[in-house]
């Protein structure tokens, strides 16, 4: 289905601004088709003058639909519908007398032009499907009432109103509360549901016949919404925008949509939703996404703690067995807790781990290569992975540069280089050096040595994966991680 601007660009001579203008219109074209029960089509003129294009469709939400189909992107030459032929050349809307019937439905056929300044951009065709409104209620009068004012409006040009975006997701629509008010700001009609949220405000009478602005002063603490004088233009339906205001429990956004009739401010609708819910929620994910950060924040200090201990007790030692055993337990800690400290910094529970790798590398190599020449680097990248990867990854990563360091170069100089690669529902890396090797007869699986039994226990009980160890293409040694993840986009574990 192509877009409304490919549309317009492809087939008719409206410029940009224009096309705005009608993303402006569509934007709050719901609450129109909402109030009048009925379905829109907007048609938009063709360049050669042959018929029109229809551009975009709304059905409303409240109540059926008259156009099971999807005609967006569909051509109807002039014509066949003399009603939208007679709105163009007329620049006026055009209703039918009669309902038209379609597939045994009972369809009322309404044009709209859509003006802004002197051009007619487009029609709005308005198909009320008559089956769904019953003799009409106090109710359904109101939003037809609105509903024309509005279509008048948008055949005057007055609507919509410019700079007016609502197309943000909690922006309150016509089932949510409806009311109706005069140009002095009294309420003419409230729809039950708008009663209900101004209950939740305190409100203990009907809202019908008071001043809203007023009325809304005196419920909700100055706290708890905006100036005077912005409450007022917005409740009074002076100007069009919204404003979230509420009480200690109830929270509520208020849009205000003016009426007019040419210069004359006629009165307004105003649109009212409890967020309540929503606000909440939000402060929640607030609250939680904090904690998390303030945890991982305090899991690193209490590492660097355990680190500083036992670099403590390290220094004490005179056997240098276990003097070098400790300064490893320290290293091994503080690997730990630098992954903590990234997530602790970072907005959701995953992190860039291509930082990590890099600052651990870097470390271990200047540690352990003091006065030999060892050189390092890294080629691919890990992205972005969640914390329960990051965690022991960092582990074996530590684990497997040390190793290279401490056995592959015996006081030569040498490099060595971490690849990592991210195919499909994998991370692969490799710790490659161009060193002696292993020792002849080596068997990995049977070495009682610590660290890489704690790589192998990470890899594969924690991560789920494998790892080898063997001979490099160049001489020296490779080991190689592979392990599975979930959702290449999130970096978590895989099923097992
Ligand atoms: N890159 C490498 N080059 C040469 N030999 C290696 C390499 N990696 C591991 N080895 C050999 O494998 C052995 C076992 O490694 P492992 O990490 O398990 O223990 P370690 O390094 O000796 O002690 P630690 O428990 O302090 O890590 C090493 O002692 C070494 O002989
Ligand atoms: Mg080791």
């Amino acid at each position: 289905m192509p877009t409304l601007t490919e549309l317009a660009r492809a087939q008719t001579d409206l410029s940009d601004e224009d096309v705005a203008w009608l993303h402006l219109l569509l934007a709050d074209w719901q609450i129109i088709a909402d109030l009048s029960f009925a379905d829109l089509v907007l048609w938009l003129p063709d360049r050669d003058g042959t018929g029109f294009w229809a551009g975009a469709q709304m059905r409303p939400t409240t109540g059926p639909t008259s156009y099971v189909d999807d005609l967006v992107g569909t051509f109807l030459p002039h014509g066949r519908r003399p009603l939208l032929d007679a709105a163009l050349t007329q620049r006026r809307v055009v209703r039918e007398g009669d309902p038209e019937w379609r597939d045994s439905v009972p369809v009322r056929v309404e044009a709209i032009p859509v003006r802004r300044g002197d051009a007619v951009l487009g029609i709005i065709a308005r198909n009320t499907n008559l089956l769904g409104v019953r003799t009409p209620s106090r109710l359904e009068l109101a939003y037809l009432q609105t509903a024309t004012d509005l279509t008048q409006m948008i055949s005057r040009g007055q609507f919509p109103y410019a700079g007016q975006r609502s197309d943000h997701t909690d922006s309150p629509r016509v089932g949510d509360g409806f009311v109706r008010i005069d140009a002095a700001g009294t309420v003419t009609y409230a729809s039950p549901n708008a009663l209900s949220v101004y209950r939740r405000l305190g409100l203990a009478t009907d809202l019908a016949g008071l001043d809203l602005a007023a009325t809304t002063r005196s419920l909700v603490p100055s706290s708890r919404r905006e100036d005077e004088e912005t409450l007022s233009a917005v409740l009074g339906g002076q100007v069009p925008r919204d404003t979230e205001l509420g009480n200690g429990e109830t929270v509520v956004i208020a849009r205000s949509v003016p009426l007019r009739d040419g210069d004359e401010l006629t009165g307004a609708l105003v649109l009212l939703r409890d967020v309540t819910d929503l606000r909440n929620r939000d402060r929640e994910l607030v609250t939680k996404d904090a904690t998390i950060r303030e945890i991982h924040h305090r899991v690193k200090n209490n590492l660097q703690t355990v680190a500083a201990l036992l670099r403590l007790q390290a220094r004490r030692m005179t056997v240098p067995e276990a003097r070098s055993a400790l300064e490893e337990a320290v290293r091994r800690v503080g690997s730990i807790a630098l992954v903590h400290e990234t997530l602790s910094q970072s907005i959701d529970e995953s992190v860039d781990f291509d930082e990590i790798a890099d600052r651990l590398r870097l470390v271990v190599v200047d540690m352990a290569s003091g006065e030999t020449h060892v050189t390092s680097s890294r080629t691919g990248t890990f992205g972005t992975l969640s914390g329960e990867v990051a965690t022991p990854l960092a582990m074996v990563l530590t684990e497997l540069v040390q190793n290279a360091t401490e056995h592959a170069f015996r006081g030569r100089p040498g490099h060595l280089e971490v690849c990592v690669e991210r195919p499909r529902g994998q991370l692969r890396v490799r710790v490659r050096d161009d060193g002696r090797g292993l020792p002849a007869g080596f068997d990995a699986g049977a070495s009682p040595s610590l660290g890489l039994s704690i790589v192998r226990t990470l890899v594969e009980s924690e991560l789920g994966g494998s790892l080898s160890l063997g001979p490099a293409s160049g001489g020296g040694t490779e080991a190689e991680v592979v392990i599975p993840l979930y959702d290449a986009d999130s970096g978590a574990i895989g099923p097992a």
